[in-house]
């Protein structure tokens, strides 16, 4: 199986392709009703959460955007500090909501501290912020932003994107106190794209009955009311439904503690990779992501050329994104990337540098 060290979409499983291959059934039929349910259940362990989680025929951005739709009627305050959660402001600003932007440079973690001082001001009716930056491979304190939101605008719902996480890094939903924490397929959970998951709390459902114009598609009453049957208002993706169905249970028996152990193992040895090659992370340290690693390409390395030779090894690894594409490459290590991948990836690029 080819490697691809890429944040997403990463490899799948030969297993998990199967999954998808069961026969089609009618979405209406308790059948496959009995699938819908059991996948979504078993989700809620992923999020730590007893709250529903909802399976929509997307990819993540339209969960960012059901976000919004659902829980903004005017004003939300925009954590900003990178591509991911600049393309949330920009969601929120396209669906005419009054979005405030709190921007932090792309190396620095989003201060609880700053963005207890935005909310001070009042009349923001929800919070987003991104827990993993695949851009920056920075991993902001969300547990501890969740804090500072709950001590000084309790009412403002707080939005979170782990596309890039969740799975592979543990957030605590409940826990925390968040109030939507959305991801997609692609990533930690190692699917193929176009399934989004995204767990709600009950306040944030209450919230959304007072809120107008939240569309039809990406409305998350309508979607309750149907989930409530176990289904849902359009045609599910089903092949992909019945790979997560399969997928969780490859994820609880490695166990979760396992898989975030795993990841962090993986994500520490390419640290100490780039250290001993003189490189540097884009992220601070104790703001590291564990499943994806942006580092500056101090070297000058011609990353497609690197890629070219990779690849004949069938390997590759991910440029750097948006304004720091020249200035950083990116290792992936999320899904099902295994510590012996990481080695022999380390080792091909040692030999590609010893003889470039
Ligand atoms: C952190 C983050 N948020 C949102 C997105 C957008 O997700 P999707 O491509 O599934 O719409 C990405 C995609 O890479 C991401 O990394």
């Amino acid at each position: 199986m080819s490697r691809m060290f890429v944040p997403g979409p990463v490899d799948v499983a030969d297993e998990v392709l199967q999954a998808q291959a069961a026969p089609m059934l009618p979405h209406r039929s308790k059948e496959f009703e009995a699938i819908f349910r059991r996948a979504s259940e078993k989700a809620r362990g992923l999020f730590y959460t007893t709250y529903r989680v909802f399976l929509t025929a997307s990819s993540g951005t339209g969960l960012q955007e059901a976000a919004i739709r659902n829980f903004v009627n005017k004003r939300v305050l925009s954590v900003v500090n990178g591509a991911f959660a600049d393309r949330w402001h920009d969601v929120a600003r396209s669906n005419g909501k009054e979005a405030e932007k709190l921007a932090f440079e792309w190396d620095t973690p989003a201060s609880p501290d700053q963005v207890a001082d935005a909310l001070r001001k009042g009349g923001f009716e929800a919070l987003t912020v991104v827990h993993n930056e695949t851009s920056t491979g920075l991993q902001n304190p969300v547990r501890e932003i969740c804090e500072a939101v709950r001590a000084v605008a309790p009412d403002t719902l707080i939005l979170v994107d782990a596309v890039s996480s969740l799975g592979g890094a543990k957030i605590e939903m409940d826990a925390w106190g968040i109030d939507m924490l959305l991801t997609s397929s692609q990533k930690c959970l190692a699917l193929p794209p176009g399934l989004a998951l995204g767990a709600v709390s009950d306040r944030a459902m209450e919230k959304a009955s007072s809120v107008e114009n939240r569309g039809w598609y990406f409305d998350l009453l309508r979607m309750e009311k149907h989930r409530l049957k176990d289904s849902s208002p359009a045609t599910p993706v089903m092949p992909l439904v019945f790979a997560l169905d399969f997928q969780l249970d490859r994820i609880f028996a490695e166990g979760l503690d396992n898989r975030f152990a795993r990841h962090s193992a993986m994500a520490e040895r390419v640290q100490e990779w780039a250290d001993a090659h003189d490189l540097s992370m884009y992220a601070p340290e104790g703001y590291r992501s564990q499943t994806v690693t942006t580092i500056r390409n101090e070297r000058g390395l011609n990353v497609s050329d690197l890629n070219a030779f990779l690849k004949q090894r069938e390997m590759r690894i991910a440029g750097g994104y948006g304004p720091i594409k020249e200035t950083t490459f990116r290792i992936a290590h999320m899904g099902e990337i295994q510590m012996t991948d990481i080695e022999k990836l380390l080792a091909a690029m040692d030999e590609y540098l010893k003889k470039s």
